[in-house]
């Protein structure tokens, strides 16, 4: 079943009279399937938060359409403006940083609930929710630990548990291990795949990384050359790095 489906989706920058217009998304075309964790590499400056950006409803393309299906929720979006794609920010996606972006003095509980309250969850439910994705993220022992007393690759799950509490059924990860070590890295990467993997609730991912290692460990991956994404194997995957 498709969860996201992106049609010539193009995005430049800049101004043509000034002459520094940049074409950037050149008419990305990508299916992902509920379920898939699918890896996204390509250069520095390439365009791949760009595309993450419109996919995650932050910014619109210039053309283009996306759309989301996932049970009765359809979001049809690409170019439409920010202010007007709410609903996919509320429910459809959810993020993951590379560094964290945690609200270093609350709990972790706290940092997954505010963000299910801030969807409009009253208090109750979203205690309740976040106990639960924090649990599932492998914090069960560290729910009532201040975000910043955590180590680097716990925050990281925080993170991922304020990200998949409100049942949003896409995750997008910019460099999500970019500020682990390899073992941190590594287990994300498990958490990841136990979460697409999931009987009950599969989410589906796309991850931005430049470790060819982790992007093996995806369903597929993707490379984003000349301003489209292409299936790529290992072997490109070394020489993007090279
Ligand atoms: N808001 C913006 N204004 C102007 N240029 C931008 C903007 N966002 C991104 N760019 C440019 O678009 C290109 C792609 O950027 P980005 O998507 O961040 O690349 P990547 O994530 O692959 O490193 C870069 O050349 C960058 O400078
Ligand atoms: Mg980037």
């Amino acid at each position: 079943m498709t969860l996201l489906e992106i049609r010539g989706l193009k995005r430049g920058f800049g101004s043509k009279t000034f002459n520094t217009r940049l074409e950037v998304l050149k008419g990305v075309n990508l299916k992902i399937k509920q379920g898939e964790l699918v890896a996204l590499m390509g250069p520095s400056g390439c365009g791949k938060s760009t595309l993450l950006n419109i996919i995650g409803g932050l910014l619109r393309g210039d053309s283009g359409e996306i759309s989301i299906t996932h049970g009765e929720n359809d979001y049809k979006y690409g170019t439409i403006n920010p202010s007007k794609v709410v609903d996919v920010r509320r429910n459809g996606v959810g993020w993951i940083f590379q560094d964290f972006h945690l609200l270093e003095q609350l709990t972790a509980q706290d940092n997954v609930a505010l963000a299910l309250e801030i969807k409009g969850i009253g208090k109750k439910e979203a205690d309740r929710k976040a106990r639960e994705a924090l649990i599932k993220v492998g914090l069960k022992d560290r729910i009532d630990f201040v975000a910043g007393q955590l180590s680097g690759g716990q925050q990281q799950r925080v993170a991922v548990a304020r990200a998949i509490a409100g049942s949003r059924p896409l995750l997008l990860a910019d460099e999500p291990t970019g500020n682990l070590d390899v073992k941190s890295g590594e287990d994300i990467l498990a958490l990841f795949k136990e979460l697409c993997t999931d009987p009950m609730n599969p989410i589906s991912i796309l991850m931005v990384t430049h470790d060819p290692m982790l992007a093996t460990k995806a369903d597929r991956m993707l490379l984003m050359k000349d301003g489209i994404t292409a299936a790529s194997n290992i072997k490109d995957a070394w020489g993007v790095i090279e």
